[in-house]
């Protein structure tokens, strides 16, 4: 046998009997339960269309549609953009569930000029699950024909008070609370919710910001009875990555760098091609121009900028409503938009901090199977960790008990020899070849509890051997 069938074959062995640590679990979000705890996250201005949402949903996972200037697909969007916002939503939504039965929700902004608008086309449709970030969902939510069309909402948050805050005033003013929240952390693509000191500083740090997002919604969950799956999201690259957040307590995750480098993206190749080629410090903070730090890859567009040019944009409707676009060097949307169609002279791409890991374009079909295999290794790796560690308590609790016998039988002796009586005598006999039948019981149980240990620890070193090879796919 080869040596890669060999460990195939171990692998296989050891996955069927660890099957509940190597499964990636669904995820339950409400009344809508995906197959497996991925959401790919909505990427706008075209990354995350029907084409790539559909993928990702068929593959059990929950595929989003970001709707922000979705109408720069359409061509009158600079005579028409709320109607061609409209148009090209609901399209997309269709062409969505054309492709695929499984979950699709919808990313939109709050912060967008048409965000009222764009909401009801997405109730109207029937969208699984919205997913609404960029400011707090809070005001004119219409909740009610949200229940009634079934549609789930997990706002977008960056801290747990954000969180507390939706969550009551949602209570206050709605008599409802939304269905869970996706914590996005500094490490993510796009714009974020954090000033350009925090992004860096290891208080902000997702691992850190989830806890206190855990504690906010245990409030709510206690309160309403209900489960609210908090899901992470920013910097989440491989199976290990995700299994690790499962294991914090997340319900799941939602990854955008990632899904950008497969072929359904709904971008130009070439807006893929700039993840494969950037370097890690090619990949750096903008301050957008509507007032958000956001992360992207540096290119002849933002070095023009970054070297005081500005550059001429249309601006039909001032889509977001905090940007100042009288005193913008660009339009956001309009850059964002030419890098969509692949014109990286004209725009940008934005990006989450570990696009420099991108090797590969591949289909989504391919990229959720090896997350999935890096999530079963990892769930191995934990339950062999797991076991070593207990195996290694019941060694020292046997090695104490053979020295506690040992000494038992020693006492005994010099105890016997001082009272030799002969009544005492038989008892004495007995009670000595007891002792000795527990020490060599307690003997062989060490060895072969040792031996286990030995098993346990080649297992876990064949597997920490492949694991970094694994995850690089
Ligand atoms: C190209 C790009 C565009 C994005 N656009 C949006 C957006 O329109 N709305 C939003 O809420 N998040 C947006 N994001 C954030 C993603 O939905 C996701 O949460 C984030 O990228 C996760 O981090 P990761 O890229 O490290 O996996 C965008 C991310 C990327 C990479």
């Amino acid at each position: 046998m080869s040596l890669r069938a060999a460990f195939d074959e171990k692998l296989a062995g050891l996955k069927k009997q660890y099957a509940s640590k190597c499964h990636l679990p669904g995820l339950r979000i409400g009344d809508k339960t995906a197959d497996i705890a991925i959401v790919q996250g909505g990427m706008g201005v075209g990354i995350s269309l029907s084409n790539l949402a559909s993928a990702v949903a068929r593959e059990g996972g929950i595929g989003v549609i970001a709707a922000n200037a979705i109408g720069m697909t359409e061509d009158d969007y600079y005579d028409d953009p709320l109607g061609a916002n409209v148009r090209a939503l609901r399209r997309e939504l269709r062409e969505a569930r054309r492709k695929s039965d499984g979950l699709i929700g919808v990313n939109i902004m709050v912060a967008v000029d048409c965000f009222h608008r764009l909401l009801d086309v997405a109730v109207e449709e029937k969208a699984d699950i919205l997913f609404l970030g960029a400011g707090l969902p809070i005001k004119g939510i219409p909740v009610r024909a949200i229940r009634e069309s079934n549609v789930q909402v997990v706002p977008i948050v960056s801290s747990g008070r954000a969180a507390r805050l939706i969550f009551r005033s949602w209570e206050k003013h709605y008599g409802d609370i939304p269905d869970g929240v996706v914590v996005e952390g500094p490490r993510a693509g796009g714009h974020l919710g954090f000033k350009p000191e925090q992004i860096d500083h290891p208080d902000f740090e997702l691992e850190w910001i989830l806890p206190e997002v855990f504690q906010a919604l245990g409030e709510f969950e206690a309160r309403w009875n209900r489960s609210l799956p908090v899901i992470a999201a920013g910097g989440i690259f491989t199976g290990e990555d995700i299994y690790r957040f499962l294991q914090l307590g997340a319900k799941g995750v939602q990854l955008g760098t990632r899904f950008v480098a497969t072929h359904e993206c709904d971008a130009d190749v070439r807006f893929k091609q700039a993840y494969l080629a950037c370097r890690e410090e090619d990949i750096i903070i903008i301050q957008s121009p509507v007032g958000l730090p956001g992360r992207a890859i540096r290119g002849p567009f933002l070095k023009a900028i970054a070297r005081g040019e500005k550059k001429l944009f249309r601006c039909p409707s001032r889509c977001l409503q905090s940007c100042e676009a009288g005193k913008a060097r660009y339009c956001i949307s309009e850059a964002l938009d030419s890098a969509r169609k692949g014109d990286l002279e004209n725009g940008f791409a934005f990006c989450g901090a570990n696009a420099h890991r991108v090797e590969a374009i591949v289909p989504v079909k391919q990229l959720i199977a090896g997350l999935k295999q890096g999530y079963a290794l990892a769930g191995l790796v934990g339950a062999l960790k797991t076991e070593v560690a207990k195996t290694s308590e019941t060694l020292a609790a046997l090695r104490d008990e053979y020295k506690a016998t040992l000494a038992g039988v020693s006492g005994k002796v010099q105890a016997e020899l001082r009272h030799l009586a002969e009544e005492h005598e038989a008892k004495y006999i007995d009670e000595k070849a007891r002792m000795h039948e527990r020490l060599m019981q307690i003997k062989a149980e060490y060895r072969r509890v040792k031996e286990r240990i030995e098993e346990l620890s080649a297992d876990l070193g064949i597997l920490l051997d492949v694991q970094p090879s694994l995850n690089a796919i």
